[in-house]
């Protein structure tokens, strides 16, 4: 039976805690792959995706060393008919109770901007990539409720978008602006899919320590390992929040400096280091 807990206007909102068959794109590294190993249990079916064969593969058998059941596949998320194919087998295995739409790449400017094809390559796949998760997620959660789940559980979605959300940064314009669109995609999504059983979080993270930000030559502020990170997420993900941002205190700052006019903090924003280029 699901938990509920009181939403507004007496609504009820079904609390996501106990996921047993769940979808991860991009699980071949990172916070994917933490994700993955903290969620594989026995009992519990694991449908990942990656690009690198290998890693998605060794990812995948360490989550049936502690007992989960998976199915791994090399999928590129910006490839629909690829994605839904993936979606397709995997609801078809186990009815999907959580699909996280992980997957990303970045890269910045160097200080010498950004050509057309890597802000294209970015907004493909962060962009395109989530929503050929997501939409073929939600049309087979509306199809038909989940055995065992009341009908007004169907089941919800995470939307990885990043505290690069909140503001155009001069040194990673595209990355900025693909994370932007998802967040705010996935809040509209939450409030249409609320009425339909469908739980949206958008998870939004600081730095995390993974292949992506291994190669920033710059200090990174508050940065932390995966592992935390999954931990924040589960927490979020069980509680059905509408966004999990952290860690806290970069949060509060990054909605802080979105509430000034751009003129004002500009100058500030120029003097950042940038990202290297992709
Ligand atoms: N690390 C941070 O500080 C941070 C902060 C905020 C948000 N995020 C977001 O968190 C998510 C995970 O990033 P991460 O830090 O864990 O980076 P990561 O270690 O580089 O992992 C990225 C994952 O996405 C996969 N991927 C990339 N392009 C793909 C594509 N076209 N199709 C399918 N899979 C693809 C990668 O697969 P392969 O490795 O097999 O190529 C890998 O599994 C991203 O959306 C990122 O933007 C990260």
């Amino acid at each position: 039976m699901p938990h509920y807990n009181s939403g507004t206007r007496g609504n009820k909102v079904p609390l996501m805690r106990n996921p047993q068959s769940i979808l991860i794109t991009g699980a071949s590294s990172g916070i994917g792959e933490a994700l993955a190993l903290d969620y594989a249990a026995p009992g519990v079916f694991l449908a990942l995706t990656g690009r690198d064969a290998a890693r998605t593969e060794s990812v995948a058998a360490a989550c049936r060393a502690k007992g989960a059941t998976v199915l791994a596949a090399t999928v590129d998320a910006a490839d629909a008919p690829e994605m839904e194919a993936f979606l397709d087998r995997a609801h078809a295995e186990r009815p999907l109770d959580l699909v996280v739409a992980n997957a990303g790449i970045s890269a910045g400017t160097g200080g010498k901007g950004e050509s057309g094809e890597q802000a294209r390559r970015i907004l493909r796949v962060n962009v395109e990539g989530v929503v050929n998760t997501v939409a073929p997620a939600v049309e087979r959660m509306l199809a038909k409720p989940r055995p065992g789940r009341a009908p007004a559980d169907r089941g919800q979605i995470a939307i990885v978008a990043s505290l690069a959300a909140f503001r155009g940064f001069p040194g990673a314009p595209a990355y900025c602006a693909s994370k932007a669109a998802v967040k705010v995609w996935g809040e509209g999504l939450r409030g249409e899919l609320h009425h339909h059983g469908i739980g949206v979080t958008v998870i939004c993270p600081g730095y995390v320590r993974t292949r992506m930000t291994e190669g920033n030559k710059f200090k990174m502020p508050l940065i932390m390992n995966a592992e935390r990170a999954v931990r924040i997420i589960r927490r979020g993900l069980a509680r059905n929040r509408a966004r999990v941002g952290f860690p806290w205190r970069l949060h509060f700052m990054v909605q802080l400096i979105a509430a000034l006019p751009p003129g004002w903090t500009d100058p500030l924003f120029r003097r950042l280091p940038k990202k290297a280029a992709g």
